[in-house]
């Protein structure tokens, strides 16, 4: 169980402190986390993080920080709940989305960030295979789902993982060379304040055909995903490619991805049922991934 963040001024008692797990690594020194509440740097504490104005923020058992504001919350419990995360774990772990995954090892490995980051970065399947692929990257995820961090922060300790929202993120200007964004919201501005001068946006968006066989089990009309779309704003694209491949989920992982998508939201109870008793779901997928970099 992850221990809450509680954001408090210095002089006020502190809750819930646990140890900080990464009280010997050198690059906590370094790491780029500005304050969300007053945006001045934050620095390294014995057990969590501080900004010059008394802000402090805890470091979760898990290793990640908390860096929503409550006031910036537009629900109790923004972004993915706890069973879609589960169902995001489960679904990616059996393999299922593999190839994007190689396909994005292969551009870390290339680009060898020195710093990355993954926006949206859900469970961290996305982030762990950024990251595997350019060991002496320093490597962040967000999200603003804390259940999704917690399961990220535990499964792959090495990955700086924090909540926050992508409209609003706690990092210095030009933190990161490498920024990916896999099927998440994010704001234009954020994404041109983060990336350095030199360096890299990746997008990841469902090309035309994307799951549209079950798509066409739950709409009545479907039309194929829009395969153009523009730049965020301030970036130029540098590189576009397309990834397409079957696959054949189990009924029950077929489930899986019904609950980790929108599409879960507008599937009738038949259609769960008979996916259940299914054996296997063939299933078209198409990725588009999309490098930018900021216009000069
Ligand atoms: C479709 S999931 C993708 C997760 C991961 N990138 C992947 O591909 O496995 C979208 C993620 O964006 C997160 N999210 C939604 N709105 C967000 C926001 N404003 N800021 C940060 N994360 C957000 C959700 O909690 C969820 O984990």
């Amino acid at each position: 169980m992850g221990i809450a963040l509680t954001a408090y001024r210095q002089g006020e008692k502190r809750v819930n402190s646990a140890p900080f797990p990464f009280d010997d690594d050198p690059i906590r020194l370094h790491m780029p986390y500005r304050c969300p509440l007053c945006r001045l740097p934050l620095h390294p504490l014995s057990a969590g993080w501080g900004c010059q104005s008394g802000h402090r923020f805890d470091c979760a058992r898990e290793g990640y920080v908390h860096l929503l504001p409550p006031n910036r919350k537009h629900s109790k419990a923004p972004g993915d709940e706890k069973g879609m995360v589960q169902a995001r774990r489960r679904f990616l772990e059996a393999g299922h989305y593999q190839p994007l995954a190689n396909h994005l090892k292969q551009q870390s490995a290339h680009l060898a960030p020195s710093r990355l980051l993954d926006i949206g970065c859900g469970e961290g399947y996305f982030t762990a295979a950024l990251a595997e692929a350019s060991p002496a990257t320093e490597s962040y995820g967000v999200d603003i789902s804390k259940n999704a961090v917690q399961k990220a922060a535990k499964r792959y300790p090495k990955i700086r993982f924090c909540v926050a929202s992508n409209h609003d993120l706690p990092f210095e200007d030009h933190a990161f060379d490498l920024i990916v964004r896999t099927y998440a919201p994010s704001s234009d501005a954020e994404l041109a304040r983060l990336v350095s001068p030199d360096g890299q946006l990746i997008i990841v968006t469902p090309g035309p055909h994307h799951l549209r066989e079950l798509r066409e089990r739950i709409y009545q009309q479907v039309n194929d995903h829009d395969e153009t779309s523009s730049a965020p704003t301030g970036f130029m694209l540098i590189d576009s490619q397309r990834i397409e491949h079957h696959i054949a989920p189990s009924g029950a992982e077929a489930l899986d991805l019904l609950t980790m998508t929108p599409f879960g939201w507008h599937a009738s109870i038949e259609l769960k049922n008979a996916l259940a008793n299914e054996a296997q779901v063939p299933l078209s997928t198409d990725f588009i991934i999309q490098r930018y970099q900021l216009q000069r």
